[in-house]
């Protein structure tokens, strides 16, 4: 018998799953309840029925009769976040309000500094508005701040793009920096670098020799990056990018940028980051060719000093790029979709990402701290060199430094040099208190400081033992993890640091204290975002080594770039205190113990603080476990069955869940009966009962049991956080977004969210679902997701009976002979009720309620609210089953640049300003132009009474 790997098994039961659902799709169990409102005209079929679980009947007939209003709580507490940008020089300035050292910027030259920073703290009251509300919450606040300096570069031409605005980029006119965090250049390279984002010209396809400067680009699209043309394209069912790209072509295009830089360079090195281009990017300078990379997800530098002109004429950059689907076995995104950087060093300065910073001995009275500076002589004489090291503690005082002993560089050549701090009672970094010092590296020669570099630092200890799983600081924590993909729903994969940073906000509401970035070096700014927020990270680089997994994908490129990748990558990211451990790939098919070992090897030559592993698919294969045997820790995919026997049959082994569950579900949806896997439906959705799973995950109960019980397995990571475009999994076009999310790809939570986060914190959570548009003679189960000790559940103030968890229940469940109007929970404690929950029956849609995230937002011409509209009756009641096409408008200084609904099915374009309502939400991302002012959303739908609601820009 062939023995396939289990992924392409898995794989192969896929495609068999498809081509049998294409053919019998209509004749599927489960379709919606006779009589529920159901849309026509392309628009979702409406929620499916629910039956009652234990033998009884199949809910029928009839519409929901309205009752009353809904009162709502406001709960979390969201941050504001503030930026100042300066212009003409360099930067400078702390943060205030609490985030202490992310303001400094290295000063390079341009002309004079001015500094000015500013920073806002504050909270924002989040409640869900419509049928449910609900008392008690979480909170939290915190404050940002910092500058960049900009300075010396200008470009050339250029101007805004028209109408929608280029999700995630920058309208040209708006030279505003766009920062690793708000006022930041990126942590990896010290902070150093200015932002290289605007005035550049697009082309989509290939053009003859777009490197020359005689080509006229004047009929290019002008843009600023990051820039994904692909979320910009009509979603396309014959894409080369496939269901798992989510039918979004790629292809061919190519950027170019014009500037001229100052005569004052002269003598200076002047560099470019590209934080990651999707992908086989070439990129020249001037007409030269500097180089390719086909690795879309790593971040590169070249140095353009020898080619580049400071007389006042034009430079010019041009890159091309090259998505030659299918690449990656998800959506990838296309173009320059990061952050790019210009550099200007003189002579004598720091590599990039040239300092490491490890932390040999942490406790709660003491810390040293060991600082390896590599410092490059490009001039052309051997030179002195001391460092002057500062270590400054999280409200920026300075608490340690060192200068050390004088070192000649010689001329070409690179040094390093090594200092040893000691930090006294060390605040230390941990998920519940994320200090952050900073480590401050000046390069003095002969009396002038000729470079500053700027490292992030955390003092904290993380330890993996096989008997009882991972500790931080000496404490036993389980990570709470989820795995993330790096599209950011209608944005794309172009990077906006706010949209990572709302993405991980609503995962640590939800518990999560760990992110895998799966499968591929994350941006940067995601990790300035853990360090900041106290998220723990499982960095990963690879899907594939040298077998392909798709046809274009990188192990066409594995054998000349891994080491190079993979080293660039650990280099970039090994300052990260919340980078805890590196991944050398996921689920890797025919790998080899050669490979394994030189990757593992590569890492170590970057950073050996850290453990190496990898995500294994199956265990129980001998060629798996030989490559186990080299790696420091065991990352289980879908594998939990197999951690007892493992556990004991080698105990040196260091284990945890590396990916889980992969349980699917949609927002609002219910299929029943609840206690049967119901994979598929007619009306391609999954359902949010937990009953839901694919043939080789397990449910979320079942996962996080099979973690909790475990001492020794050190947590997991559920697939997925946030659902992604791509991976549609379990059904054909017109699919597009994957199911797996405990988030959707809009950021509305699912219920499922509140299961986890009922298991995951201690702040009292009630839960209640499903919805309450039911129809007579329904029994609906009714699960509650609680950490109470019990809760009772009252139908229109009758009980229906308290519950405590029978042993080993993980939710409460009660069956309720519907009946319109409010289900409402009360979860005590000791007695005592300390959190509740209801949902009433919603009535016909009457209007469209507005709410943003939040009140304020920075005119950067960055930021960006997001703006969620819900479907209400006339009493305010969130109606469940709405899909009402939502327009939304702005007036202002605000631009809309994306719309969702969290809809997987849904192909209708993402950068438009209408979007149809799925279980009652629509969202709006709005973007700040640049100017203050208040931002003013408006939606209507057809029927509705319009919705408004207000954001200040400042
Ligand atoms: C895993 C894989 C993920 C995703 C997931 C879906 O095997 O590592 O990338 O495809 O399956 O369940």
């Amino acid at each position: 018998m062939i023995s396939l790997p289990r992924v392409a098994i898995r794989r192969q039961f896929l495609h068999l799953l498809f081509t049998a659902f294409l053919a019998v799709a209509t004749a599927c169990a489960n379709e919606p309840v006779p009589g529920l409102p159901t849309s026509s005209g392309g628009v979702l079929p409406a929620t499916g029925g629910v039956t009652a679980a234990r033998g009884g009947t199949t809910g029928s007939g009839g519409t929901a009769t309205p009752t009353g209003g809904t009162t709502t709580t406001a709960g979390g507490a969201t941050p504001a976040g503030g930026t100042t940008t300066i212009s003409g020089g360099q930067s400078g300035g702390g943060a205030q309000g609490g985030s202490p050292v992310e303001g400094g910027g290295a000063a390079q030259g341009g002309s004079a500094a001015q500094g000015g920073t500013s920073a806002q703290g504050g909270t924002t009251g989040q409640g869900e508005s419509g049928g449910r509300s609900t008392s008690g919450g979480q909170s939290g606040s915190r404050a940002q701040g910092g500058t960049t300096g900009q300075g010396g570069i200008t470009a050339v031409g250029g101007s805004g793009g028209q109408g929608i605005p280029d999700a995630g980029a920058v309208d040209a006119s708006s030279d505003a920096p766009v920062v690793s965090a708000p006022g930041q250049a990126p942590a990896y390279n010290g902070l150093r670098g200015q932002n290289f984002n605007s005035g550049w010209k697009f082309n989509r396809g290939d053009v003859t020799n777009g490197q020359n400067a005689t080509l006229d680009d004047s009929t290019w699209r002008s843009l600023s990056v990051p820039h994904d043309w692909s979320i910009e394209l009509a979603f396309n069912k014959n894409s080369p990018a496939g269901s798992g790209g989510g039918y979004l072509d790629g292809g061919i295009g190519w950027y170019r940028k014009t500037f001229t830089l100052d005569p004052g360079y002269s003598g200076k090195r002047i560099l470019i980051q590209f934080d990651g281009v999707y992908m086989n990017s070439q990129v020249w300078i001037n007409g030269t060719s500097l180089g390719t990379r086909p690795y879309g997800y790593s971040s590169l530098e070249y140095d353009l000093t020898p080619y580049v002109k400071l007389d006042g004429t034009n430079n010019l950059i041009a890159v091309r790029v090259n998505n030659n689907q299918p690449t990656s076995r998800w959506y990838s995104g296309s173009g320059i979709y990061r952050n790019v950087w210009l550099t200007v060093l003189n002579p004598i300065h720091v590599t990039n990402s040239g300092v490491f910073v490890t932390t040999p001995t942490v406790s709660s009275t003491s810390a040293t701290v060991s600082v390896s500076t590599e410092v490059q002589n490009q001039s052309t004489s051997s030179q002195p060199v001391t460092l002057t090291t500062t270590i400054s503690d999280p409200s920026g005082a300075s608490v340690a430094t060192n200068t050390s002993a004088g070192s000649a560089v010689g001329a070409n050549s690179t040094a390093t040099i090594s200092q040893s701090l000691t930090v006294s009672n060390p605040q230390l970094w941990s998920t519940t208190s994320p200090n952050r010092y900073q480590v401050k590296v000046e390069v003095n020669v002969g009396g002038s400081t000729v470079d500053t570099y700027f490292a992030p630092l955390g003092l904290r200890t993380a330890v993996f033992a096989a008997a009882s799983g991972f500790s931080l600081n000496g404490q036993a924590v389980k990570l709470r993890g989820v795995c993330m993909h790096h599209d950011l729903g209608a944005l794309g994969a172009a990077v906006n640091y706010r949209a990572i940073e709302r993405q991980v906000e609503i995962l640590q509401a939800m518990g999560v204290n760990a992110i895998r970035t799966s499968h591929n070096p994350p941006a940067p700014e995601l990790l300035d975002i853990c360090d900041r927020l106290g998220i723990l990270v499982m960095d990963e680089a690879f899907d594939c080594w040298e077998s392909a997994k798709v046809s274009n994908d990188y192990h066409q490129y594995f054998t000349q770039w891994a080491q190079t990748d993979i080293q660039a990558f650990v280099r970039r990211d090994r300052n990260h205190p919340s980078v805890i451990m590196w991944s050398i790939g996921n689920e890797i098919p025919n790998p080899s113990v050669a490979t394994a070992t030189n990757l593992k090897n590569w890492v170590l030559a970057m950073d050996t603080t850290r453990p190496v592993t990898w995500a294994s698919v199956d265990t129980s294969n001998t060629n798996n476990q030989a490559v186990a045997a080299v790696l420091d820790l065991q990352g289980y995919n879908y594998s939990e069955s197999r951690y007892d026997q493992d556990h004991s049959a080698h105990s040196n082994w260091k284990l945890f869940g590396s990916e889980t569950s992969s349980a699917v579900r949609s927002r609002g949806i219910y299929h029943t009966p609840t206690s049967q896997n119901t994979l598929t439906s007619s009306d391609n959705q999954c359902s949010s009962y937990d009953n839901s799973v694919v043939s080789w995950g397990s449910s979320a109960e079942s996962s996080y049991k099979n973690d909790v019980s475990r001492s020794f397995v050190a947590g997991q990571f559920i697939w997925t956080g946030f659902d992604y475009i791509g991976e549609p999994t379990p059904y054909p076009w017109p699919a597009k977004s994957s199911y797996f999310g405990i988030v959707d790809t809009a950021g509305f939570p699912k219920d499922i969210y509140y299961f986890y986060q009922s298991h995951w914190t201690t702040t009292p959570v009630v839960h209640i679902l499903p919805h309450w548009n039911w129809t007579s003679g329904t029994t609906v189960t009714v699960f509650v997701y609680t950490n109470c000790d019990s809760a009772e559940l009252f139908l229109n103030g009758v009980s229906q009976g308290s519950k405590t968890f029978a042993s080993g229940a993980v939710h409460l469940e009660w069956n309720v002979a519907w009946a319109s109007g409010t289900v409402r929970v009360e979860g005590k404690r000791g007695g005592t009720v300390v959190a509740s929950e209801e949902v009433k029956t919603a009535g016909a849609a009457a209007k469209v309620a507005l709410s943003a995230d939040r009140s304020t937002i920075s005119a950067d011409g960055r930021d960006l609210a997001f703006v969620t509209a819900d479907i209400q009756d006339a009493n305010g009641v969130l109606v469940p089953t709405a899909a009402s096409s939502v327009s939304f408008s702005v007036s202002g200084p605000g631009a809309i640049v994306g719309v969702d609904n969290g809809n997987a099915i849904d192909t209708s374009a993402y950068n438009t300003t209408t979007r149809n309502a799925f279980s009652g939400k629509a969202l709006a991302i709005v973007r700040s132009t640049g100017a203050p002012g208040q931002i003013v959303v408006a939606a209507s739908s057809s029927g509705l009474t319009s919705g408004s609601t207000a954001v200040s820009a400042q």
